[in-house]
């Protein structure tokens, strides 16, 4: 089957960059061969999303140590990428439609949680499986979906209402989960929020917090093509992220921003600060335009030290900064599900017609993937898919 993949025969992580399609053997489910093949489902893509953390693989910059450690694990000298993605069940083993979060059929469509949890740590026993000991997450440290087949534990495999949702948008259950995650840790009802980084999840964000009642939304934002974005979405105030001068230290906050913010909430700063595009300069930003007492929603991935400014600052203002990561199991993947199914939120219709440009140079067939025409695209449009 077709697939896009890291190989670590083709040189080594740091030399090399991209995705590689390649001709690899297809998965299969055999019970006999594999007992804890009755628990798997075998499913066929159709659709697979690419968002910041493939980004991150394709330039080598993220997720080095996961990938290389966890094909080393397994004795196999590659990894088929792809963690966001929706297709249909062909094949499910004999125990998989009791194991799966709504029992599966041959011929249903569904889409996975990334996180393949373990259901046995101290987390997973309390209900807090976002934060499992022992996961591993697709397109990482378990094969993913760009690739014609996955077989998958069961137990992550989540039905989609066709009737109800839109295929390509099934693929964005996953990323748009995060954002309802994020919008859910503190209540936002009556909240002036700010939003750092308007890239796929902090655009979902936006339609999300405006549904749960944030009555003012501000964006900052360097790409011109995602601020326009966030406008057609319905955001209050988009602040375009300037340059920094050359002597600013990397990890330093932009003083005009913070000085925007602070003019937009009448001296305040906000209630709730959301940083979504994983700069330390963008972290401090987000901690500086909160008001003294709100809260901080760090959400953005980056490898290595950030450096925290004015720390006796961050401590008297009193401020709550909490980690979001992934998506809570159950509880954000019915959420998902209940806002994607509820037309009148019009949030499927605003994410197909404005995030992904009713498909317009948004969605290319795996079979005409090459390098080069997917970079192009990756350099236009802040969302793609792969149609398989
Ligand atoms: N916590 C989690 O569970 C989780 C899950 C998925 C992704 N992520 C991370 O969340 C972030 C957002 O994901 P995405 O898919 O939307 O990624 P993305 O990288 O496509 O979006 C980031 C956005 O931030 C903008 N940006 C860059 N520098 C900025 C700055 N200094 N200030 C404000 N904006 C800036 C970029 O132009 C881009 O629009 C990434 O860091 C990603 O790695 C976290
Ligand atoms: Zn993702
Ligand atoms: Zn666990």
């Amino acid at each position: 089957m077709r697939a896009l993949v890291f190989d670590t025969t083709l040189g080594g992580w740091d030399e090399t960059r991209g995705f590689e399609l390649q001709d690899v053997p297809a998965p299969t489910l055999d019970e006999r061969e594999d007992p804890s093949d009755a628990d798997k489902v075998l499913m066929k893509v159709h659709y697979a999303g690419i968002c910041g953390t493939d980004r991150g693989i394709w330039n080598r910059a993220a997720f080095k140590d996961h990938i290389l450690a966890s094909i080393k694990s397994e004795g196999g000298t590659r990894r088929i990428l792809g963690h966001e993605f929706f297709g249909e069940v062909v094949a499910l083993g004999s125990g998989a439609s009791r194991a799966a979060p709504f029992p599966l059929e041959v011929g249903d469509f569904a889409a996975p949680e990334s996180h393949v949890v373990c259901n046995k740590c101290f987390q997973c026993l309390r209900g807090e499986k976002h934060v499992c000991t022992n996961e591993k997450i697709l397109g990482i440290s378990h094969d993913g979906g760009f690739a014609e087949f996955v077989k998958l534990p069961a137990h992550i495999v989540w039905k989609t209402d066709t009737s109800k949702t839109r295929p390509e948008l099934g693929a964005m259950q996953e990323p748009f989960g995060n954002a309802v995650h994020a919008a859910t840790k503190v209540p936002l009802k009556g909240k002036t929020i700010a939003i750092f980084g308007l890239g796929p999840i902090g655009l979902f964000l936006t339609l999300v917090a405006r549904g749960l009642g944030a009555s003012t939304i501000i964006g900052v934002e360097p790409n011109p093509v995602s601020q326009e974005m966030a406008k057609r979405l319905g955001i209050d105030y988009v602040i375009a992220l300037p340059s920094r001068g050359k002597n600013v230290p990397p990890h330093h906050r932009d003083e005009g921003v913070i000085r925007e913010i602070e003019e937009l909430t009448g001296g305040l700063g906000v209630d709730v600060s959301f940083e979504m595009a994983g700069f330390n300069s963008s972290f401090n930003n987000a901690i500086f335009a909160t008001r003294r007492g709100g809260d901080m929603i760090a959400f953005g991935i980056k490898t290595g030290d950030f450096v925290l400014e004015d720390f006796n600052r961050f401590v008297v203002r009193g401020l709550t900064v909490h980690a979001v990561i992934g998506r809570r199991l159950p509880e954000t993947w019915e959420m998902t599900q209940k806002l994607f199914a509820d037309p009148s939120n019009k949030i499927q219709e605003n994410i197909w017609n404005i995030i992904l440009s009713q498909g317009k140079d948004t969605i290319l067939p795996l079979a005409r993937y090459t390098k080069e025409r997917f970079e192009e695209m990756m350099a236009k449009h802040p969302k793609l898919l792969i149609e398989i």
